[in-house]
């Protein structure tokens, strides 16, 4: 047998059995780098951040190598610093103060500029936008529905040019800040039950819908006399944006499904039920005390000039 002699001899440790030898090669230098390396970075990140567990608590790093401080805010609206080691929620925190303040200088321009600068400012018009629909989301949509479109019966339909309440800046800004909540009483101890039918048609008739137009004219009379509707909805049924009294002539109906109704009794039954039940269910909750000036501020220009066309 001839040997390589070329190769210098691989030591053995010494083992063998049955004639094979153990070999004792080297490791190759790669791999005993790569575990030096692995080992520095698992001191140096035991070091900085939570490691080891022990018992019901852990390592926390060596205190000030990796601290974070953030602003936190209590229950009562107490502001505190807070410095903890490192650890996701108090990063979390740290990153939602960073985004706060990036907001804050927007929302105090939006504070400081009066409502048609703000709209007429492209660039804080961009961040209306983004914040106010967020906003919207989180606060509004529940009742108004994710598009603002509203819900007949439930709440008033926030995108189109029709306002109970008014719909300028300031307007709205009221709606927003107080709250609103429509009166309309029951007429069922007022009306005898031919007068209800025959005001439920002259309400029909407002808004060219089928009815029966001699019971409209007797209707005509109770609105602008003994029923006293006028008082609430105008002589001309227009609605007040004051009290929110429903403009009864724009074909736009909240209580009353008037459009959903497919025949001409059905149409009656749905004004006939708001005569005699009223309609006082509608509660537009006030957002003074739960949103900040600047946040009901942005979402009236937010409702006013991306919402419903204000007028
Ligand atoms: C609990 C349900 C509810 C929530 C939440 C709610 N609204 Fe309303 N909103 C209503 C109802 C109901 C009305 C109608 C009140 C009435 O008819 O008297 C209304 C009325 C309004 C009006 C007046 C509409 C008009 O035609 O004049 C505006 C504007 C408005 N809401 C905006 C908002 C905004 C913005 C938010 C979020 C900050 C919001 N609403 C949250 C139920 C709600
Ligand atoms: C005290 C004031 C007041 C009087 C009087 C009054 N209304 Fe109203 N009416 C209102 C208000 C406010 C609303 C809106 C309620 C709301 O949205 O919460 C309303 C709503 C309505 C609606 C529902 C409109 C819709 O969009 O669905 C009809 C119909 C209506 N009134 C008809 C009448 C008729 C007819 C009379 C007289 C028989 C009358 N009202 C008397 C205040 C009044």
């Amino acid at each position: 047998m001839s040997q390589d002699t070329k190769k210098p001899a691989v030591k053995t440790t010494g083992h063998s059995w049955d004639g094979i030898e153990e070999l004792s090669n080297p490791l190759p230098m790669w791999w005993v780098w790569g575990f030096y390396i692995t080992c520095a970075f698992a001191f140096v990140y035991w070091l900085m951040y939570p490691a080891w567990p022990i018992g019901h608590t852990y390592t926390k790093g060596v205190p000030g190598l990796n601290t974070l401080t953030y602003t936190a805010k209590s229950v009562d609206g107490k502001e505190t610093q807070k410095t903890t080691h490192w650890n996701m929620r108090s990063k979390f925190m740290v990153e939602m103060n960073e985004h706060k303040a990036a907001q804050k200088q927007w929302f105090d321009k939006v504070a400081s500029m009066p409502f048609a600068e703000v709209s007429k400012d492209a660039d804080l018009m961009q961040f209306v936008n983004s914040a106010g629909k967020t906003l919207f989301s989180d606060n509004c949509a529940p009742c108004h529905q994710a598009g603002a479109q509203g819900k007949i019966k439930f709440s008033p339909n926030l995108t189109d040019d029709y306002w109970q309440y008014g719909g300028t800046y300031e307007e709205i800004h009221t709606t927003l800040v107080g709250g609103r909540r429509g009166a309309m009483p029951s007429f069922k101890a007022v009306l005898t039950g031919e007068e209800i039918v025959q005001a439920a048609n002259y309400v029909l008739s407002l808004s060219g819908e089928p009815h029966n137009a001699e019971a409209a004219k007797a209707g005509d009379a109770l609105f602008h006399g003994k029923a006293g509707c006028y008082a609430c909805h105008g002589p001309d049924a227009k609605g007040m944006t004051a009290i929110g009294s429903a403009n009864l002539t724009d074909k736009i109906w909240l209580w009353a499904d008037v459009q959903g109704a497919k025949t001409a009794e059905a149409k009656l039954e749905e004004i006939k039920y708001v005569l005699i039940n009223g309609a006082n269910n509608g509660v537009m909750p006030a957002w003074s005390g739960r949103l900040n000036p600047e946040q009901i501020k942005l979402l009236t220009v937010y409702v006013h000039d991306s919402l419903g066309g204000g007028k």
